[in-house]
């Protein structure tokens, strides 16, 4: 099989999204632009993708932060998988975070990505699920929660207490592209395309202010790490019901992070 695997470049947008749009059954093309070009705002170099006959049939993408760094949109398109282009992919990423001193791996595993994780010594940490918001079961009385601009000192600080990771470039990305950010006294939610999230807060009561107000903004979805099960028991004691769970797992040394702090996750491919 005379395949090539490469670093995408800007522009390079309709590779990515053919591969991800098959794999994942994702219809909406522009989201799929505007999913790529924050990746390669976060990581310039990150997204690779897999080509037969010049063809692209597989793709993945890795973010760095620091000695921490983050797998996502691995997929390859169904006709071409279980022919190892993946697990191929995956190689050439994990040598390439090796070369450049990371020092440990995270991903968000679907059930088809597990065994290939394992394969590569990946281990479980706790499942993260996609949870709906059809409704608000009882609203908490919220003060001075204010939309903000961009992402200050204070928000970035609580960020990289919870997280483990200062990862501004991808909330900065985000904000980019339109999100917008929700602040109160102890805590933070970044409101995105539909979903909500990150949400990071020392506290249920912060949490529960910042996605009540992001509810009456419209926003519906949210990925919980449930691992946290205050989170869980918020989410569910709210209305909230999980559509979706996937696996988080790491490869390396264990990271340290805030999980009971961090009751959103930002996705599935950047933490
Ligand atoms: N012939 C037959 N089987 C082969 C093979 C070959 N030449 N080379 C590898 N395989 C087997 C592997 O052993 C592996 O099986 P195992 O896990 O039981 O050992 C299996 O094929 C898959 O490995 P690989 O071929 O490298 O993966 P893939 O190219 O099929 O892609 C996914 C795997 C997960 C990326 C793909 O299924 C996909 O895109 N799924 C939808 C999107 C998704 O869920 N992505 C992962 C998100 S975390």
């Amino acid at each position: 099989m005379d395949m090539k695997i490469r670093v995408l470049e800007r522009g390079e947008w309709e590779f990515f999204a053919r591969v991800v749009s098959e794999a994942y059954r994702i219809k909406d093309r522009e989201m799929l632009k505007k999913i790529f070009e924050i990746n390669l705002q976060v990581q310039e170099d990150g997204c690779l993708a897999a080509f037969l006959q010049g063809e692209p049939v597989g793709a993945g993408c890795f973010f760095i932060y620091g000695n921490l760094a983050w797998i996502g949109y691995m997929g390859v398109i169904p006709k071409y998988q279980r022919r190892g282009i993946a697990t191929s992919i995956l190689k050439r990423i994990l040598n390439e975070l090796t070369e450049r001193d990371v020092k440990t791996i995270r991903l968000d595993a679907s059930a088809a990505g597990y065994p290939l994780y394992r394969k590569f010594g990946f281990v479980e940490e706790y499942p993260t699920a996609i949870y709906e918001i059809p409704r608000i079961k009882s609203m908490r009385t919220c003060e001075n929660v204010s939309m903000v601009k961009s992402v200050d000192e204070e928000i970035r600080a609580m960020d990289l207490k919870a997280f483990g990771a200062d990862r501004i470039r991808a909330l900065t990305a985000w904000i980019n592209k339109g999100a917008k950010i929700l602040k109160t006294q102890g805590g933070y939610a970044l409101l995105k395309m539909d979903n909500i999230g990150p949400v990071i807060a020392e506290d249920d009561y912060v949490a529960q202010c910042l996605i009540q107000r992001a509810f009456s903004l419209g926003y519906r979805k949210i990925i919980i790490p449930e691992g946290n099960k205050r989170a869980v028991k918020l989410i569910s004691s709210i209305g909230g019901f999980a559509v979706h769970r996937i696996t988080r797992m790491s490869l390396g040394e264990h990271h340290i992070e805030k999980l009971d702090k961090i009751y959103a996750i930002l996705d599935f491919a950047k933490g």
